[in-house]
């Protein structure tokens, strides 16, 4: 079964003169252990895109299956257990809180309830290991590199073990080898643990390390395969 399934899914914004047709039948099947990199010029409806698959919007018309289950249909509860449980997002500006050591930002999301503590403490050390970072686990966040805080951003995510990692931007800080590095790093938890991950980025070189990049223009897909 897929783990993600859109549906031609259109998203307006505004009404009349105003409005603003920012998707337009878009249909996505993204499979477990599949990385699919979306770029596009600025304006064809990316962010648009991701927040209405981590939960965060309602699209206009179209459906969304996540394992198979309609997320319209979720009530308001269900649907915040969604963004908490099943989705893992890594933004740009990785928002780590700067005083906090690595290993902390990581414990952080057992703040929000629904989780043994040490099978979170467990968890964040086999990241933390995974993503490279056992070294810089007892460093503070604004002590951290580029790369290091951008794999941190990524273990955080990970940390409730989502079925989607959604991903904006996470290399526009970086340069190309640190920036790779983190692709790579993504790339094996989303291949390993069989996760989807959709990641939005304008660098083509990034994307070619993803399993398929998928092209938006004004709120319509145009399909590529990666360049290996
Ligand atoms: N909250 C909003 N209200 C009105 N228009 C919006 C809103 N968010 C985005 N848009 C418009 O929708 C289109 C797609 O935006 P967006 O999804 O942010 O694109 P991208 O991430 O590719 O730059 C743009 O024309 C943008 O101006
Ligand atoms: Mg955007």
């Amino acid at each position: 079964m897929a783990l993600l399934e859109l549906r031609d899914i259109t998203k307006s914004y505004g009404e009349g003169a105003q409005r603003v047709d920012a998707l337009r039948g878009v249909s996505i099947t993204v499979e477990p252990g599949e990385m699919v990199a979306l770029v596009g010029p600025s304006g064809s409806g990316k962010s648009t895109l991701l927040a209405i698959i981590g939960g965060l919007l309602t699209p206009t018309s179209g459906s969304m299956l996540v394992a198979g289950a309609d997320v319209a249909k979720f009530d308001a509860r269900a649907r915040s257990r969604y963004r908490r449980d099943q989705v893992g997002f890594v933004f740009q500006s990785s928002n780590l809180v700067p005083f906090l050591t690595a290993r902390e930002n990581l414990l952080l999301v057992g703040e929000f309830g629904g989780a043994d503590r040490a099978a979170l403490a467990r968890r964040a050390d086999e990241l933390l290991s995974e993503l490279g970072l056992t070294d810089a686990a007892g460093q503070a966040g604004n002590r951290l590199s580029g790369g290091q805080r951008q794999r941190v951003a990524i273990a955080r995510a990970l940390m409730r073990d989502p079925s989607l990692i959604l991903v904006d931007e996470p290399t526009a800080s970086l340069d190309s080898k640190r920036g790779a590095q983190v692709v790579e790093a993504l790339r094996d938890e989303v291949h390993g643990r069989h996760k989807a991950c959709v990641m939005v980025t304008h660098d083509l070189e990034m994307a070619a390390r993803a399993d398929r990049v998928l092209e938006i223009r004004d709120g319509l897909l145009q399909v590529h395969q990666a360049a290996v």
